[in-house]
């Protein structure tokens, strides 16, 4: 089967930081979803961004279901570390920007918005204005502006990272329901092992701009809360942190 994203030989320097992304090589499969670890500098928002297209690499290449990645298409959508949400328009006009960006909305996709807002627990805040919302809501409002356009591939770069670990850790169960009811693929960066073990299919490492053979994590699914106090969990983290710390 062809795959779905591939990084082929990817190479990126910043002229004045010199080399960042090393040789990257990394294949996603329909509907995965692949985290990316690593240290803070270690390259993973650059290697995001080159898989997005909104970088271009010096060498190598990057292909979304064969065809080359030269800037960001609509298969596409993104969450970044802070929601970015627009103050002066309603939670459900939030979520709708981007079929705005593009399209007149329909009655369809008025429903949509609002069928992605209940499955995260929004369905009474339609009307309020971000500022009115808790950090964990606003971020539930982004993954549903993401998840509006109903993307093949999801771009995610420490999306959770500003918050509490039981809002979380909350939002890791709605976000993995929502990937599997769409299908959506998702690259994910974290610098959080327990959260990436807990989200995805495979672990890929990055030290130093490169990246390490992914690590299958083959749990089972969907996976509720209790699978981070098993053992199974346990000792891949710990796989996973001994290679960080550079162990075998
Ligand atoms: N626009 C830029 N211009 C020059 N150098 C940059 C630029 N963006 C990032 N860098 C440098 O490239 C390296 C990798 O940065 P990057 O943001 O990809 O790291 P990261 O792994 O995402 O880190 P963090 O976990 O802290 O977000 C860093 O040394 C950073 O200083
Ligand atoms: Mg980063």
């Amino acid at each position: 089967m062809a795959q779905f994203l591939q990084l082929k030989d990817v190479h990126f320097a910043y002229p004045e930081r010199g080399v960042v992304v090393r040789d990257v090589s990394l294949q996603m499969e329909p509907g995965e979803i692949h985290c990316l670890i690593g240290r803070s500098g270690c390259g993973k928002t650059t290697l995001l961004k080159l898989a997005a297209g909104l970088l271009q690499p010096q060498q190598g290449q990057v292909l979304l279901q064969d065809s080359h990645v030269r800037a960001p298409v609509p298969e596409m959508g993104f969450v970044f570390q802070l929601p970015t949400l627009l103050n002066w328009l309603s939670v459900a006009d939030n979520v709708l920007l981007p079929v705005r960006l593009h399209a007149l909305v329909t009655d369809d996709d008025r429903r949509h918005a609002q069928q992605l807002l209940a499955s995260m627990g929004l369905s009474n805040l339609l009307h309020a204005r971000p500022a009115e919302l808790s950090g964990g809501q606003q971020s539930r409002v982004a993954i549903a502006r993401a998840l509006i356009t109903r993307p093949s591939v999801l771009f995610m770069d420490e999306p959770f990272a500003a918050l509490d670990a039981i809002t979380r850790d909350e939002l890791h169960q709605d976000f993995l329901a929502l990937c599997k009811a769409q299908g959506t693929s998702v690259l994910f960066v974290t610098h959080d092992i327990g959260e990436a073990v807990f989200l995805a299919d495979r672990v890929s490492l990055m030290q130093a701009g490169a990246i390490q053979e992914p690590l299958a994590i083959d749990l089972p699914r969907p996976r509720l809360a209790d699978l981070r106090y098993s053992a199974p969990f346990a000792a891949l983290c710990a796989q996973l942190r001994r290679s960080m710390d550079g162990g075998v």
